[in-house]
């Protein structure tokens, strides 16, 4: 109980919390990134006996889809996905109330006043990844996995990415997601103080780097699909 307590109730609490959901939630973003390359990777490039009845990257993305909806697994580890995410949304709600009310400035994960701008903006950077996530499941996991209306998620990703401002909006997403990582996965390392000082140095490229790669990977997506 005082382990509960101390979780939701205190600033260290929290901001563990923070962490926790913010790697698991990276954890999928890189399965999700994998998963979603089937469709710019050409179809010759993976083992293609492996998926069954596929001839081409549409059969391949459809079968991978289906997989991910019919494996239970995967349907039980995507309810902790959903958990972790609304678990981080509240839990930057509170740390950012709390902050405003203790200094009665506007929420800043440093005070330091020459740290770098997308540290003192995660929570503008979160905002604008949540209304992407929110518009990014209403056009493809709710007629896909809930509403069950869309049955070819190809198709229905292929098209999405014809329209030139969906494009625009997915790279803007994936912009702020971009630089909401880099912060994050340092801050993560950091709030959990699960390593030497020398070890974080190391950390600060390492999420530099990572953060790049996968939003240009998740970026060149839909620009791809665009032009296809
Ligand atoms: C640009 C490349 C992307 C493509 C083509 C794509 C495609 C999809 C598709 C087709 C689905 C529905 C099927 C499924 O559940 O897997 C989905 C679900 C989802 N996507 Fe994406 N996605 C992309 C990028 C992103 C990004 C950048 C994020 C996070 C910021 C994200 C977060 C999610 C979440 C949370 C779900 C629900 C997962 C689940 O129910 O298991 N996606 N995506």
């Amino acid at each position: 109980m005082a382990v509960k307590k101390g979780l939701f109730k205190t600033s260290v609490g929290r901001k563990n919390l923070m962490a926790v959901t913010g790697l698991f939630i990276i954890f999928f973003l890189i399965i999700h990134l994998v998963g979603n390359l089937i469709l710019v990777i050409p179809s010759t490039f993976f083992p293609i006996e492996f998926w069954g009845d596929v001839e081409n990257t549409h059969d391949m993305y459809n079968a991978y889809s289906h997989f991910l909806v019919h494996f239970w697994p995967v349907t039980f580890v995507a309810w902790i996905l959903y958990a972790a995410i609304i678990i981080h949304v509240i839990d930057a709600l509170l740390i950012t109330l709390q902050n405003r009310k203790s200094s009665g400035e506007k929420y800043q994960v440093t005070n330091n006043s020459t740290s770098i701008w997308y540290s003192r903006n995660m929570g503008v950077l979160g905002t604008v990844i949540g209304v992407f996530i929110v518009l990014h499941m209403a056009q493809f996991w709710l007629p896909y996995k809930v509403l069950k209306t869309e049955h070819d998620l190809y198709d229905l990703v292929l098209s999405t990415f014809k329209v030139w401002w969906f494009v625009l909006i997915y790279e803007i997403g994936i912009i702020a997601l971009g630089f909401h990582l880099i912060h994050g996965i340092e801050s993560a390392h950091r709030s959990l103080g699960i390593y030497p000082k020398k070890a974080m140095r190391i950390l600060k490229y390492i999420a530099l780097y990572f953060s790049l790669i996968m939003a240009i990977l998740y970026a060149i997506i839909p620009i791809i699909l665009y032009f296809k």
